[in-house]
């Protein structure tokens, strides 16, 4: 009988914790402890939603107003030009148009030709809003963008403020583009799950 008591009680007093580790916060290891989200978080975290967002994004290098500068040249002859990296601080803008559009944020980061067979690149950059209730928070983006494909998929990586823990995909598609200059014009769809 004594025998089956004590796994009895262990299991009760584990049930409770666990159950108390709902409200409360636990401690699991000496510098991490797991925490209730929604008190964590406050009204923030109240339920997941999913936005679309659609901008214009302005990628300029022709003076005077140039956003983006190459700073690495390719290493050696490439077809596609594979190493060369970009710095960005591009506006954008809710329509096509710089000009006359409005301004709701600018991208900011890099991007590399990162594929020796294409001209791939890889993205990394912050969408940083300037704009409205987004005024001030970002959304990263992580990944791979074949530039003469009609529409590119990358990953949105995280972001900050509005978009804590936020997840999704990114839908970019070449406006104009000259190719003199190297001047583009990229529509941006965003689907983001966030709080
Ligand atoms: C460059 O920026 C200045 C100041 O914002 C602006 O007045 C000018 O029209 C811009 N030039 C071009 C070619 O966009
Ligand atoms: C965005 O936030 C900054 C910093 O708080 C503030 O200076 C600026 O006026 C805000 N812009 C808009 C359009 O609300
Ligand atoms: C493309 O860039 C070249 C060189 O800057 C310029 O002369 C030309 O007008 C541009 N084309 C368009 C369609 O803007």
């Amino acid at each position: 009988m004594a025998k089956h008591l004590i796994p009895t009680r262990f299991v009760v007093v584990s049930t409770v914790l666990l159950f108390l580790c709902q409200f409360i916060s636990c401690q699991e290891e000496e510098y991490v402890r797991s925490l209730n989200p929604k008190r964590h978080l406050g009204g923030m975290m109240k339920k997941q939603k999913l936005s679309h967002f659609k901008f214009y994004w302005h990628d300029t290098y022709s003076a005077p107003n140039a956003t983006a500068v190459p700073i690495i040249q390719p290493a050696g002859p490439s077809p596609t030009g594979f190493g060369s990296v970009s710095m960005i601080d591009d506006p954008i803008t809710v329509g096509p148009d710089l000009k006359t559009s409005k301004l709701v944020g600018r991208a900011q980061g890099l991007y590399g030709i990162a594929s020796q067979h294409e001209v791939a690149l890889l993205m990394a950059m912050n969408f940083w809003f300037v704009e409205g209730k987004y005024n001030g928070s970002s959304i990263s983006i992580m990944g791979r963008n074949q530039v003469f494909n009609k529409v590119r998929e990358m990953p949105i990586i995280g972001g900050s403020g509005l978009f804590r823990f936020a997840t999704g995909y990114a839908h970019a598609s070449t406006h104009t583009f000259n190719l003199t200059n190297g001047d583009a014009v990229v529509e941006y769809n965003l689907y983001v799950l966030h709080y």
